[in-house]
């Protein structure tokens, strides 16, 4: 990477507008902040000293959450935690009200999750902050595409010309979305798997690049990474299933499909898993799972991101 790269962005709204070079910046960066929080002792070191950061989180969450917090804390960033619940967002305030009183308020950087694809956007119009996406509904979800792009590297050396299948609730995935961005800028080759209701007619023309296959069984045996994803029962996809026996004699990852992978075949998930459904517990805490390397991952990688975005001076919307 050339001398002079500076990272050029002042949001992190998702993985669709960062260039090949800016993904390698971060997960480089990260590869620092891995070191700092591998140390015996004081895991802290004060790059945000002084600078805000306000956690807005609209949906549940507790792994990302907690990794951002974690991340905050050991860039010595100041802190609050906004419970949306118990704000006045409840109270029928709009967004963009509640964004303009936080803008009132002077914080550093914003990290948001929320329910509506594309809310992010409508806050880094509005305020001065840098924004953070960390879940915009079926949208994107972009530390979480970074880390699993980190473990990758981690694991495997490389990203380029790997190949990757992301397997289940597409439809409604946004960790995928961010990892379609990722994985193919960065040159590796992803088979999105599942059940044809799952896998929508728009994302089939929107990624030409990409294979789309419902049969588990036969692109199994040819991947570099497994990527199990949960069935998001809470954005309905209920009604695009049989049921959770018949999805799972098609999709789960079980001992006797692992039988048909390579050996060394690295098996990821977000989290949170279904044990059970999409994955069985032999599987998920196997010898081939990066499972909880991912959710370590998680924080080094935030860190990076805030680290970037954080310390960024002058003024470009980009
Ligand atoms: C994912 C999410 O919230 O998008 N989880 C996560 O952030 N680790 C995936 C999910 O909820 O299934």
């Amino acid at each position: 990477m050339s001398e002079r790269y500076i990272f050029p962005h002042k949001h992190l709204l998702g993985i669709e507008p960062l260039s090949a070079q800016d993904i390698t910046a971060i997960l480089d960066q990260a590869e620092a902040f891995e070191e700092v929080c591998e140390r015996p002792d004081i895991k802290i070191v004060p790059a945000l000293r002084k600078r805000l950061v306000v956690n807005l989180f609209f949906e549940n969450s507790t792994r990302t959450r907690n990794s951002f917090e974690i991340a905050e804390k050991r860039l010595s960033a100041e802190i609050i935690n906004f419970d949306a619940n118990a704000s006045a967002l409840a109270k029928g305030e709009t967004l963009v009200d509640t964004a303009l009183n936080l803008e009132a308020m002077r914080p550093d950087l914003t990290v948001m999750r929320h329910s509506a694809a594309g809310a992010h956007a409508l806050l880094a119009r509005h305020i001065k902050a840098g924004v953070i996406n960390a879940g915009d509904g079926a949208h994107e979800h972009p530390t979480q595409a970074l880390l699993d792009a980190y473990t990758l590297r981690k694991r495997l050396g490389r990203l380029d010309g790997l190949k990757v299948a992301i397997v289940g609730d597409i439809r409604h995935s946004r960790v995928v979305r961010s990892n379609l961005w990722l994985l193919t800028k960065m040159g590796a080759k992803v088979t999105l798997v599942g059940p044809p209701t799952l896998l929508p007619t728009e994302m089939k023309e929107a990624w030409p690049t990409v294979d789309f296959s419902y049969d588990l069984d036969a692109v199994l045996p040819e991947q570099d990474a497994i990527m199990m994803l949960r069935i998001q029962f809470e954005r309905g996809t209920g009604q695009f299933i049989p049921g959770q026996g018949e999805y799972a004699r098609f999709y789960q990852l079980n001992a006797a499909r692992m039988k048909r992978a390579k050996k060394d075949v690295v098996v990821m998930h977000p989290g949170p898993m279904n044990r059970g459904v999409e994955i069985t517990s032999d599987v998920a805490d196997g010898p081939n799972n990066v499972i909880l390397d991912q959710v370590t991952n998680g924080v080094p990688v935030r860190m990076a991101v805030l680290y970037l975005l954080g310390v960024r001076r002058g003024d470009s919307e980009a």
